[in-house]
């Protein structure tokens, strides 16, 4: 079996383990859920009664499902025209400045090429788990991505072309897909982490770097980057604490009124002087997880824009880096100076094939 189909075997088993786990974390939080069932409030007179019912006052149920002592939850309009409103129309709006400035940008300033000739000698940019790592985030996430807002734009998009039932059919199994793609993406957020934490942690180098425009407005100067310039290293924290971000509120959908983490996040940020409502309802915990998490995804997409221009079309030699895992020395030398020297020499092509396999070969 020839080692590419070895790894992809391989981060298909990983990928698929990661969804079971998925399904397993799905169950035992609807267990949660279910366990916790307690919501009283005393009312005086019928016109107290029927106010604190308008305004979202919990009565009194004995059955499992909490939520069903509110009556009526005003808040839920106000949700609903924050989504449908703003978070829906300025994210379009983002998604498609991002576009047109990417366009204009490579209209003016082409594919950044390698200055000089190719050393024709390589080195090793990426081993194997980095990029293992890194095409699992990248998958998942544009799998999370499309289904996403699928769930946001689909409606207005797809059902004048497909239809209202074809369009169900699609956006639910886009729902099932997202809730469990979710998992392995969360674990290459993780990877991702641990692999390259080291290597972007801030430096002089790289105040010097945005200083100088990281070379992006002119083929002359070529400013000295670290392993990872400081543009990257703004992409790696995006991705990061975006990640988490987007994890975290994602798990809190997932899992209905089992996470409330707003009202604690906003007693947290209180401390520093800020007026933020502590006291919560779980629907409007539930509310707010949404909105959260529809704001950091269109933001890490748009992000993501920008990165994908850069490593495909925008630069070349790029996507060979995260493709092959091999760059060569010059490419290495322009656009990652301090790293280049001790950066480690690329077997040749011809040695990445076990020497089992060569023998039987001849
Ligand atoms: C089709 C989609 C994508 C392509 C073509 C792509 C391409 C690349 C390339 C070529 C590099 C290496 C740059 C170098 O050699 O210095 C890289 C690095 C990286 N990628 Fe991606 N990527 C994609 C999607 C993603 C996604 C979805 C994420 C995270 C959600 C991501 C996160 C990162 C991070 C954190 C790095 C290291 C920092 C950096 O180089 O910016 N990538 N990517």
């Amino acid at each position: 079996m020839s080692q590419q189909l070895r790894s992809f075997l391989m981060a298909v088993g990983v990928i698929a383990g990661l969804t079971a786990a998925g399904y397993g974390v799905a169950i035992m939080g609807a267990a949660v859920v279910i366990g916790d069932s307690h919501a009283v409030v005393e009312q005086s007179s019928k016109s107290d009664g029927w106010r604190g019912v308008r305004t979202g006052t919990a009565g009194r149920v004995s059955i499992p499902d909490p939520q069903a002592a509110f009556l009526i939850q005003s808040e839920g309009e106000i949700w609903r025209s924050i989504r449908n409103g703003p978070v829906t129309v300025i994210g379009a709006w983002g998604m498609f400045a991002i576009l047109v400035l990417l366009v204009l940008f490579y209209a003016w300033r082409g594919r950044i090429s390698l200055a000089g000739k190719p050393a024709h000698r390589e080195v090793v940019r990426f081993n194997g788990i980095e990029r293992f790592a890194h095409w699992m985030t990248a998958t998942s996430f544009i799998v999370l991505a499309l289904s996403g807002l699928n769930l946001l734009y689909g409606r207005y998009l797809f059902i004048p072309v497909i239809g209202k039932e074809a369009f169900a059919i699609v956006t639910e199994a886009g729902k099932l897909l997202h809730n469990f793609v979710a998992f392995p993406f969360m674990f290459g957020v993780v990877l991702m982490f641990v692999l390259w934490v080291r290597h972007n942690l801030p430096s002089r180098v790289d105040l010097k770097w945005l200083r100088q425009g990281g070379g992006l407005f002119s083929d002359r100067h070529h400013p000295a980057a670290e392993r990872f310039n400081a543009g990257q290293k703004a992409i790696f924290w995006i991705v990061v604490l975006g990640g988490i971000s987007v994890s975290l509120s994602g798990l809190a959908l997932l899992l209905p009124f089992a996470f409330p983490m707003f009202g604690k996040t906003f007693a947290f940020l209180n401390l520093f002087g800020f007026g933020f409502p502590e006291t919560l309802t779980s629907m409007q915990e539930m509310q707010l997880a949404q909105l959260w998490h529809s704001v950091v995804s269109l933001g890490l997409i748009v992000v993501m824009f920008a990165h994908i221009y850069i490593g495909t079309i925008g630069m070349e030699g790029a996507f060979q880096a995260m493709g092959s895992g091999r760059v060569d020395a010059a490419w290495a030398e322009q656009h990652h100076s301090l790293w280049a020297a001790s950066a480690e020499e690329a077997p040749a092509e011809d040695d990445a094939v076990p020497s089992a396999v060569r023998e039987g070969q001849g």
